[in-house]
């Protein structure tokens, strides 16, 4: 979507998968979808050093809202027992901290959760999510009977009240089969499914944009972008070595960063991967081309797989070695930059980014020889020497 937003892919926080739609907060007072986890996260992403490496955007998901319309002028309303002054005050304060706001909606009548949908009401709410300030909209489709056209209609919306929405799309912009990104309604779009907080899931995830790399990496630049769907990392599901992958493989996918996790709690060790500046510059380099696999063969219980960025300035590049094995033993990986397509005769340097080893000069036919950890990634930025 050509609106200047997304030159990059975005960053933030989102609360869906952490989360989830946690409203009784009797029950769960620190974990419920409310102005309080809202404002506490704010604060934690400006202290915690979140919003200087990039992270810009709070976005609350599903269940922020009431689950009635306000009966005297038909408005969305926040829930008035969580969000006691409604949605306005709290807004103003994440912009108090220099953070933008993403709110949660629905162009069908409902919902995923059962919550007001946009249906009947785009105009209307186009006009009050502007009125709060609100800086994104992630849009969806549960119940709608032309999604796409629905997506559409509130973008136009959108638009026309002059303020700036990072529109953020759900999987149903994307009609099946088309791994397109809408790329002229939509700044993001889902490419797949929702994630979890398991291995098994995020592995799906990335098997799926090495399958159908040909198929959507086209479609990807600046302003509009295939999502892969929150980050995980430091919830409960990943090992350390599994959260680098993560975090290695959406900035190679050139994804939107949204971390779902608690950062009141949040363990160091990954906290400095979310944090880590090598990888975000990958994720972040204004080439804005998505990443490729190169080869992948099998190995006991899983794959390697070879990756590659082109990055900025031209001639260099993230390069990528994910071994998905998790069985225990030390994969020995022997490869040379040629199998990644990198022919520069005077060779290059490579920094692998989450250990700062450097390796090279390595010219395109010297062998590159690893030993993986169980469920581990190599991601280095190779430059070429003059
Ligand atoms: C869908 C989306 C998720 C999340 C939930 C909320 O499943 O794909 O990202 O927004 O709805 O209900
Ligand atoms: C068998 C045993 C394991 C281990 C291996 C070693 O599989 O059950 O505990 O000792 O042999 O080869």
């Amino acid at each position: 979507l050509d609106n200047g937003l997304a030159r990059t892919p975005p960053m933030g926080w989102m609360s869906w998968e952490r989360f989830r739609c946690f409203t009784d907060c009797e029950a769960e007072p620190d974990n419920c979808i409310s102005a309080k986890l809202l404002m506490q996260m704010a604060d934690q992403m400006v202290d915690g050093g979140y919003l200087d490496a990039g992270y810009e955007y709070l976005a609350v998901d599903d269940c922020w809202m009431s689950p009635q319309r306000n009966s005297s002028d038909g408005r969305l309303m926040a829930d008035p027992l969580r969000f006691p002054g409604g949605m306005k005050p709290v807004i103003d304060y994440i912009h108090s901290k220099g953070l933008k706001i993403g709110l949660y909606g629905d162009v069908g009548s409902k919902t995923c959760q059962g919550y007001p949908g946009n249906e009947f009401y785009i105009p209307l709410d186009a006009e009050t999510y502007a009125s709060w300030g609100v800086d994104m909209l992630k849009i969806d489709c549960c119940y709608a009977s032309h999604s796409v056209e629905g997506i559409e209609v509130m973008g136009f919306f959108l638009n026309k009240t002059g303020r700036p929405f990072l529109y953020v799309c759900c999987s149903c912009a994307n009609p099946q089969g088309t791994y397109t990104p809408g790329a002229n309604t939509c700044n993001t779009v889902r490419s797949y499914m929702d994630v979890q907080d398991s291995w098994e899931n995020v592995y799906q995830i990335i098997s799926f944009y090495g399958n159908k790399t040909e198929e959507f990496i086209d479609s990807a630049g600046p302003g509009h972008w295939h999502d892969a769907d929150m980050l995980v990392v430091g919830d409960y599901g990943l090992s350390l070595n599994q959260q680098k992958i993560q975090m290695g493989m959406w900035a190679l996918f050139a994804s939107p960063l949204f971390m779902s996790v608690d950062l009141r709690d949040i363990d160091n060790k990954s906290k400095k991967i979310l944090l880590n500046k090598e990888v975000i510059a990958i994720s972040q380099d204004p080439l804005g081309i998505q990443g490729r696999r190169m080869f992948k063969y099998p190995v006991r219980q899983g794959n390697v797989e070879g990756w590659l960025r082109p990055l900025s300035p031209a001639g260099t590049y993230a390069v990528g070695i994910l071994n998905s094995n998790n069985f225990g033993w030390l994969q020995y990986v022997n490869k040379t930059l040629s199998d990644f397509g990198l022919t520069h005769q005077k060779g290059y340097d490579l920094t692998e980014v989450f250990t700062g080893k450097k390796y090279g000069p390595l010219k395109p036919l010297d062998e590159l020889i690893l030993k993986m950890e169980p469920t581990s990634l190599f991601l280095a930025v190779a430059v070429p020497l003059s």
